[in-house]
């Protein structure tokens, strides 16, 4: 795949020398902004561009007043949609002030054509879109778009290309890192859009992931999150086969890294031999994202999942078993097409018997173009009232579940100086004494603790004694 990097980094070069000429020009730095929607895979994503534009001698900024914006968008669900509808307005107020300024969107929601009929129809100030299957090519489209003199340029690919992983990255944190081992999905769960804007599942090459893993290390990362639609099935399109489970084995062996998480499990594909590599290992953190979806069957087969939930809780149960300290999270959607309360009772079952660390309770959004959107949808009252009764039940076991550490010490780590701004009144009362912050870490069963410590800690792995459970999170201590 070298020759695709070769050719993008030859466009970094053009794009360094042009975007230095402009600045000269404009007698100041030209500013470029990165906004993220979406899940773990658009934020990597995230990391690539923003490595591209850095690189390209953009300053980068979060303000929106930029002279490059570009949006990458999620379209799981509509208001994901509407958010960067009503949001790309406002862009183009700044773009008036500023005749410099170009927009662009990238991601899911441009893979599909009603979205691309809109933005030609209602937005023609963007100046840049393309899809998720081309991002590689961002800086030549760059580049392209900066020799126009007006107009959209569009590039969307409907089948996906080469795996083209060499470019330039910056990581959001120095301390932790997601890494690519696998893209698109081939479930077609019968709600989603995503095996239609992702494509088809392609796994990396284990000996890719580990050189990328090895490399990370020593950069400084001591936590990676291996990024999958369905990790669980990781290996299945290789040749000389490797399962999930042995590359994790294999990632554990990594001297110097000290976490490894992995997103999204699915239950189906989750296989004892997983339970066994988790329960052994020292570095895989002790949580684990399992979907849900519905806790009913009739629900689970016409949503085309693969379980049951008498399958569903046996996996739950086994996991709670044999690692007793893990954290299980989920996704659940209310108002699936169909959906009676019986079946809504069914789901709040589920969750009272497996006992949520945090779940995510979504209502159910018709996507064009998937199976469920032209099924019969459940009057939206209804919908809303068992949404009210879901979110009730997952809260009340979350509690329950994140706060049976209180007074133990567990190894947190610290992820960020907690400026405070926007705290629960309880953090505002920890104050931390003089010449200290409060620092916020981030257990291995994926709880959040503040406590108070110093500010050039960030990025490391602390014993905290859980000293009050607020909820969702602790406030702590450091352990001397
Ligand atoms: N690959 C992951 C899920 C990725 S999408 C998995 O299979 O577990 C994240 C979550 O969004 C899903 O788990 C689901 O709960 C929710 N979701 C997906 N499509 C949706 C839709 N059309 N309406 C509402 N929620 C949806
Ligand atoms: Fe969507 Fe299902 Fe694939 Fe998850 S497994 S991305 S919910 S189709
Ligand atoms: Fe959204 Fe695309 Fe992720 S639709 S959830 S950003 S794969």
């Amino acid at each position: 795949m070298e020759e695709f990097a070769e050719r993008q980094y030859e466009y970094i070069d053009k794009l360094r020398e042009m975007i230095a000429q402009r600045s000269a020009d404009l007698g100041r730095a030209m500013t470029a902004c990165v906004v993220t929607f979406g899940c773990q895979m658009n934020a990597r994503d995230s990391e690539k561009l923003t490595g591209i534009l850095r690189e390209a001698g953009f300053v980068m900024t979060e303000d929106e007043n930029a002279d490059f914006v570009i949006y990458n968008t999620c379209t799981i669900r509509d208001n994901a949609n509407q958010k960067v509808y009503g949001r790309l307005g406002v862009l183009n107020g700044y773009k008036k002030k500023n005749p410099q300024m170009k927009i662009a969107m990238c991601g899911c929601m441009p893979q599909e054509e009603k979205v691309i009929a809109k933005l030609k129809e209602s937005y023609p100030f963007v100046d840049l879109v393309f899809g998720t299957h081309n991002l590689y090519r961002f800086a030549e489209l760059l580049y392209e778009t900066y020799q126009r003199p007006k107009g959209m340029l569009v590039e969307i690919w409907q089948k996906e290309g080469e795996i083209v992983e060499e470019l330039p990255v910056e990581r959001k944190y120095s301390f932790k890192s997601g890494i690519n081992i696998m893209f698109g999905c081939n479930n077609f769960c019968t709600y989603c859009i995503v095996p239609y804007v992702r494509g088809r599942e392609r796994s990396r090459d284990p000996r890719e992931i580990l050189q990328e893993i090895e490399r990370l290390v020593q950069d400084g990362v001591v936590e990676i999150m291996l990024l999958g639609q369905n990790v669980n099935s990781y290996g299945k399109n290789l040749e000389g086969g490797i399962s999930f489970a042995e590359l994790l084995r294999e990632v554990e062996k990594v001297e110097g890294l000290k976490r490894i998480r992995f997103m999204t499990s699915h239950p189906k594909d989750l296989s004892d031999e997983l339970i066994r590599v988790m329960k052994e290992s020292k570095k895989i953190c002790r949580h684990l994202h399992l979907p849900l979806q519905s806790g009913s069957n009739r629900i689970l087969k016409a949503m085309n999942r693969g379980y049951t939930k008498e399958r569903y809780l046996e996996v739950a149960e086994k996991l709670r078993r044999e690692i007793p300290d893990i954290a299980i999270t989920t996704d659940i959607i209310v108002g699936f097409p169909g959906e009676t309360p019986e079946d809504v009772q069914e789901t709040i079952d589920v969750i009272r018997k497996v006992q949520y660390d945090n779940a995510f309770t979504f209502i159910y959004s018709p996507r064009t173009g998937t199976p469920a959107a032209s099924m019969e949808q459940v009057p939206e009252e209804q919908v809303h009232r068992e949404f009210d009764l879901v979110l009730k039940c997952v809260q009340d076991t979350a509690r329950a579940q994140v706060g049976r550490y209180e007074g133990q010490v567990m190894e947190a780590l610290v992820e960020e100086v907690n400026d405070g701004g926007n705290a629960p009144e309880a953090l505002k009362e920890l104050s931390a004494s003089e010449g200290e912050v409060l620092l916020t870490g981030r257990l291995s069963n994926n709880t959040i603790v503040h406590f108070p410590g110093r500010a050039d800690q960030v990025g490391s792995l602390i014993m905290v004694r859980l000293k009050e459970c607020h909820g969702f999170y602790y406030l702590g201590n450091q352990e001397e």
